[in-house]
């Protein structure tokens, strides 16, 4: 099922998410939707909180068929910086340039609640960085060096 992705201003997207308990049919059925979610915004992650679900969830659709499930996650490990674009779809038509690490190191459960490591970088490293901060009740526009107009976005 299609969910409604949560707008900035909206209270929910300001605070920090529960540790997900139980790894049932009930948490499997958020996934599926968010996913579904994902596939029709077409973007690149989504954390519980964009729609309504305040556990410390998200997910992330990197392109030929990769999709991360990363539930309770933590980023354990960062390696240098990157400067990239960057959008998020609970903040329409805003871009800006966010400084975010090059690599990290996801630690994460999934859906089963089996315990795994991920290392990302670049597109993933920029994208886990963004959707743990939904997670912890902040915004990508927090910590944008600058606004950047949706032209320059595109290029
Ligand atoms: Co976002």
């Amino acid at each position: 099922m299609i969910r409604r992705i949560i707008k900035q201003g909206d209270p929910l997207l300001e605070q920090v998410c529960a540790p997900v308990t139980e790894f049932d049919e009930r948490l499997a059925r958020v996934l599926d939707d968010m996913h579904e979610t994902l596939d029709k915004a077409e973007g690149v992650g989504l954390a519980g909180p964009q729609i309504g679900y305040m556990r410390r969830v998200f997910i992330m659709h990197l392109g030929e068929g990769v999709r991360v499930e990363a539930i309770n996650p933590k980023i354990v490990k960062t390696y240098g910086r990157q400067e990239v674009k960057e959008g998020c779809l609970s903040v329409p038509d805003t871009w800006g340039i966010v400084i975010r690490p090059k690599k990290c190191k996801l630690r994460a459960q999934n859906r089963h609640g089996e315990w795994y490591t991920l290392v990302l970088k670049d597109l993933g490293a920029q994208c886990a960085c963004h959707e743990n901060d939904h997670l912890d009740g902040h915004l990508f526009i927090e910590k944008v060096e600058r606004l950047i107009d949706p032209e320059e976005a595109q290029a």
